[in-house]
């Protein structure tokens, strides 16, 4: 029996990088799964449908830092399935971002980081909370990363985003404990994803150094974090609330 048949999941950046390996987890364990991504996510619409059936999936092109395009995905979510049980916060200025010292950062990029990384959570959860709440029950899942942990230079404005992802998880977890939703976060360590591959000032600066601080001393692929993420979305986590797993190989002690 798959993990999460009849539940209705939103993935934010489920088309490219990780996203897409966490949509396609989730259609396999059965759930209705909303691509949701600033990136047409319709070749993996397709795909997802060719494997699990079209009453699976959908897509959507959207701005995870405007209010009106998340209120239109949420509406149009529920539109087509009627539900919404999971919501993986997972859209992030990350991959195409060029690692600098820290006064080299101008505030335009600083701005968009904390745009799309902290305000687009905080505007999916501001939209699809509620319809959890008439539910009593459903499961955030915030993406921060092991970055916010390690305190990695070179990429400021996106490690101080992620802290915040680790306080707002932490924060909201206790405003919604009241309706049966579950808050968390996952905080992947340095993966080697398509996207991520394509900057290779990434691959340069971090493949190696992360490769030796870990205890399991070898690379890691977006395959290692499915399921942790399978595990947070399905009842198996219920009692768990307010929790960051970091999923690094074990390069951190959290
Ligand atoms: N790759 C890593 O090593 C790593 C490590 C730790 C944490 N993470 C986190 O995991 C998540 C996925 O990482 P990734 O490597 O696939 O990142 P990525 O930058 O390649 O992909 C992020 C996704 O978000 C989408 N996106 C970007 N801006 C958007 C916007 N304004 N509105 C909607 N969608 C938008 C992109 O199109 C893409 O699909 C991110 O939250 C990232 O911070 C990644």
């Amino acid at each position: 029996m798959p993990r999460l048949a009849g539940k209705t999941a939103i993935v934010t950046g489920g088309a490219k990088g990780i996203g897409r390996h966490y949509s396609q987890a989730l259609a396999a364990q059965g759930a209705r799964v909303m691509i949701a991504d600033i990136a047409d996510g319709k070749e993996l619409e397709a795909h997802i449908a060719g494997r699990h059936g079209a009453d699976k999936v959908a897509s959507i092109k959207f701005d995870v830092t405007d209010e009106e395009a998340v209120k239109n995905l949420v509406a149009q979510t529920i539109a087509r399935f009627g539900q919404i049980d999971v919501l993986v916060n997972n859209a992030a200025y990350y991959s195409t971002l060029t690692p600098r010292n820290f006064n080299e950062w101008d505030t335009e990029t600083w701005d968009r980081v904390m745009a799309v990384n902290v305000r687009g959570s905080y505007l999916m959860v501001r939209h699809v909370a509620p319809h959890m709440m008439e539910r009593r029950s459903g499961k955030i899942i915030n993406i921060a990363s092991g970055a916010a942990y390690k305190g990695v230079p070179r990429m400021l404005p996106y490690v101080t985003s992620k802290g915040a992802i680790l306080t707002f998880t932490r924060s909201l977890s206790r405003e919604l404990g009241a309706y049966g939703i579950a808050v968390n976060s996952l905080s992947p360590g340095y993966i080697l994803s398509d996207t991520g591959l394509e900057n290779s000032v990434h691959v340069e600066e971090e493949r190696l150094p992360v490769r030796n601080s870990r205890a399991f001393k070898r690379d890691a692929y977006p395959e290692d974090l499915l399921g942790t993420l399978v595990f947070l979305a399905s009842s198996d986590s219920d009692f768990i609330t307010g929790q960051s797993i970091v999923v690094d190989g074990g390069a951190v002690n959290n």
